[in-house]
């Protein structure tokens, strides 16, 4: 499983330092981690453990124990004199949050309402939008209604592929006939809807990622992720790659499933406004993953869930377990923590705004003393940035530098 930074140590207290209390933006999101899958994945490596590796936590107590945060997060920010604006997204991801009860994720849901309160347009009606991945095993017609009657605006399916030999690749539990069904019981029950699809998988021809492709937009839902398979270390997919029972995705071949994948979600009409996103409309874009790409405000809730506000970033204990201990006691479930200073923070606009199709401001290159003419001229003439944003002062990639974001980030920042 992925490490966590090491960074200082965080106060048991929580407070925050004074630089991120006088920091200007004061708009406020919240990201809600639940750890629990029933089996796992084998390309995953997500924060999240199957019933036998949770060393005695309960999933049961769980709701209960990450409201604790949410209260502890409540009295920190007051203690602190940070008065956040009332909560714009909110995003429970995992791990499976839909592996707990709907009522669970009502009851966190009311802790954050009831601690923050949620964004509202000017007739006073809510407009946060709220979101919550679920596996499309786990969820049935009436779990949607609950978690719709709770407040929740939008769910996000893990489809990943319509062929059933590559989700046994992949090790899905799920079969790809429930995909539809759910998807279906969301729009009827008034949620938007968005799957997230893998390509890539050992085996998964060029025909199947079409397949899955064609059936992802069949489905008509508002959004859609596509992810080029990781293969990360440690988990069974690299072993199963190291002992050569699976062959290693082609970097080629996965540059050819994104450029099919993005030719035929614009020809249906959703636009790419991410590198691994693509949505009907602005108002159907993922405002919650704007947030992160936007540098704004979150605290992230629950075991190993990251946190940023005002430059200061920090992140809890990683197993529910260690996790869990310190709330009981009143103290952080914080690990480490740290502040960013300018120049990382620039730096890091950088990473995550390049690969938005709203692009990165050449004002920030020129605030980190990078800007250089020639480089850019360069990069609009290998095809890899578009020629009209940039005489607009805006890095925008074309098709080709999505499929290159790394070295065209390289290039501007070495
Ligand atoms: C937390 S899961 C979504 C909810 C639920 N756990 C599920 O899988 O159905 C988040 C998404 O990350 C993506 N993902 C996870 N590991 C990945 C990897 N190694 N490579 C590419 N995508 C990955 C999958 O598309 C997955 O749907
Ligand atoms: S269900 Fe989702 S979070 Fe769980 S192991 Fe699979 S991809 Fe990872």
């Amino acid at each position: 499983m992925a490490q966590l930074p090491l960074g200082d140590p965080a106060p048991k207290d929580g407070l925050l330092p004074v630089s991120a209390l006088t920091h200007q933006d004061k708009s406020f999101h919240a990201y809600v981690h639940i750890p629990f899958c029933r089996v796992r994945c084998g390309y995953c490596d997500f924060n999240t453990y199957t019933a036998t590796e949770l060393k005695g936590v309960s999933q049961d107590s769980f709701a209960a124990q990450l409201i604790e945060e949410i209260r502890f997060s409540h009295r920190v920010l007051s203690e602190s004199k940070f008065e956040p604006k009332p909560l714009s997204s909110v995003f429970f991801g995992g791990g499976t949050p839909t592996q707990l009860p709907a009522s669970d994720l009502a009851a966190i849901l009311g802790a954050l309402i009831e601690a923050f309160g949620l964004e509202r347009g000017i007739d006073g009606v809510p407009i946060a939008e709220i979101t919550t991945e679920a596996n499309p095993d786990n969820v049935d017609l009436e779990y949607l209604e609950q978690l719709k009657v709770a407040g929740f605006t939008r769910v996000s399916f893990g489809m990943q592929s319509a062929v059933t030999s590559v989700l046994k690749t992949l090790d899905r539990s799920h079969t790809p006939e429930r995909v539809p069904l759910v998807v279906e019981w969301a729009k009827q029950v008034g949620l938007q809807t968005s799957v997230d699809l893998i390509y890539g998988a050992p085996g998964e021809s060029i025909a199947d990622w079409q397949a899955s492709i064609d059936a992802a937009l069949g489905y008509q839902t508002d959004h859609i992720s596509a992810y080029s398979l990781i293969v990360e270390p440690g988990t069974k997919l690299a072993r199963q790659i190291a002992a050569g029972e699976l062959v290693e995705p082609d970097e080629d071949e996965q540059a050819t499933k994104y450029e099919l994948a993005d030719a035929a979600f614009e020809a249906a009409g959703m636009r790419w406004y991410e590198v691994s996103n693509w949505s009907t409309s602005e108002s159907t874009q993922s405002a919650h993953n704007l947030s992160y790409w936007q540098s704004k405000n979150w605290w992230g809730f629950g075991p190993g869930a990251h946190s940023h506000i005002g430059g200061v970033r920090w992140w809890n204990q990683k197993h529910p377990a260690t996790y869990v201990a310190p709330l009981a006691r009143g103290e952080s479930p914080a690990l480490g923590r740290e502040t960013l200073d300018a120049k990382t923070q620039l730096e890091e606009q950088v990473l995550l705004m390049i690969r938005t199709k709203q692009g990165l401001p050449i004002q920030v290159l020129k605030d980190l003393a990078v800007f250089e003419p020639k480089l850019i001229a360069g990069l609009i003439a290998d095809e890899l940035i578009d020629a009209k944003s940039a005489m607009r002062g805006i890095i925008q990639l074309t098709l080709t530098g999505r499929l290159l974001a790394d070295s065209v980030i390289r290039t501007l920042i070495a």
